[in-house]
């Protein structure tokens, strides 16, 4: 609309000017014919008259496109430049109104759009680089450190089994970090397809809190199942194990001995529901609003086991597939992770994070 109003406008404003240039010229004409008999003299004065007067309009639209258009152009080519060469901190101004907006406007505005996003894009890449590098230099650390020691040919054999046992421990840590990236890298991978099957999500989901049976009895935690039986689902049992797998863990892991972990599922007409329950230590408001970011750990001393990448790792999976994670949260007394996922769900399989 703006565009075809300026258009317009120029079209106008030439006629115009056309018009005043021939109104003058003849204005000028008829005065100068009561002045100056010898017609050749009246032409070489007309045309000077016309020839000034085309100066003074090429003059004005020259005027016109320096400030409305070759400044612009000029600018928006400066701050490309400086995008290229890699500064996000660029940002231009808009010459008009948003009302009025013509097509420089919106490039500006665009352009804008991109180098804040590239900045953006910058600082999420350096923190995951930073926090990457912080997770990996410290069993790798351990893995030097207990190395070391164990050139030392007089330690005795069970001292050089508990060495041996953590360096072991740091290698898996290790392993388990990188195989964490892989995955998230993976999903955040927009031409990633999921594969969707009809399974038996009750025996999936039984499958694998018996994975789990180990550490909580070892940590003295009740157990308690509220599995639907023959609840069949269409979608992905392998990604959807990796959902199961972190939120169980986190709940073996945040749980004191004698406390509980209720697992529940239930069919609710169309779709499926799946919560993970504990009487653990609970979280945080703070905690709560981070927990899906790479790399978050609730206790920043980082003394309990893990990267922060668990999380983030479910949540992907659960865009990716089509369902949504809800967590309600009590400090001191538990976290309840719900999982609500369509029966025959198509899923965004092709969607970005
Ligand atoms: N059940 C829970 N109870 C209390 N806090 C939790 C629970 N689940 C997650 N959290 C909080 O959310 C943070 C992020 O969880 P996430 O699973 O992403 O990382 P992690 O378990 O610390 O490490 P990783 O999963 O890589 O082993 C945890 O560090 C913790 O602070
Ligand atoms: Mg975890």
């Amino acid at each position: 609309m703006n565009n075809k109003f300026s258009a317009f406008t120029r079209i106008v404003a030439f006629f115009l000017l056309v018009a005043a240039i021939v109104t003058v010229a003849v204005i000028a004409y008829g005065t100068i014919e009561n002045y100056i008999e010898n017609k050749a003299v009246i032409a070489v004065v007309m045309l000077a008259v016309v020839l000034f007067l085309s100066a003074v309009c090429t003059l004005i639209d020259y005027l016109r496109n320096r400030y409305t258009v070759k400044n612009r152009v000029d600018a928006i080519l400066d701050a490309t430049n400086a995008i290229a060469a890699g500064n996000f901190s660029v940002r231009l101004s808009t010459y008009h109104r948003l009302k009025y907006y013509d097509q420089f406007d919106y490039i500006t505005e665009n352009i804008n759009k991109m180098a804040a996003e590239l900045g953006r894009m910058e600082v999420v890449h350096t923190d995951f680089v930073s926090n990457l590098s912080h997770e990996i230099k410290t069993p790798l650390s351990v893995i030097q450190n207990y190395a070391t020691a164990l050139k030392n040919t007089s330690l005795d054999e069970k001292t050089r089994i508990e060495y041996t046992e953590t360096l072991s421990d740091a290698a898996k840590r290790l392993t388990a970090l990188v195989t964490n990236i892989l995955k998230l890298n993976k999903l955040e991978n927009q031409e990633l397809t999921i594969e969707k099957e009809t399974f038996n999500l009750s025996e999936a989901l039984t499958e694998a809190v018996l994975s789990f049976e180990d550490p909580i009895e070892r940590k003295k935690i009740e157990l308690v199942c509220d599995i639907s039986e023959n609840v069949m689902l269409t979608s992905s049992p392998s990604y959807l194990e990796i959902v199961w797998n972190n939120l169980l863990s986190n709940a073996v892991k945040f749980t004191e001995p004698g406390g509980t972990i209720t697992v529940t599922l239930k069919e609710i007409e169309k779709s499926v529901s799946v919560s993970v329950s504990d009487t653990g230590c609970g979280m945080n408001e703070e905690t709560g609003r981070h927990i899906f970011d790479k790399f978050y750990q609730g206790d920043t001393s980082h003394a309990t086991e893990g990267n922060g990448l668990g999380l983030a790792l479910v949540k992907r999976v659960i865009d990716r597939i089509g369902g949504t994670i809800c967590v309600e949260s009590k400090l001191g007394v538990g976290t309840t992770f719900t999982v609500e996922l369509q029966k025959d769900s198509e899923g965004k399989e092709h969607a970005g994070r």
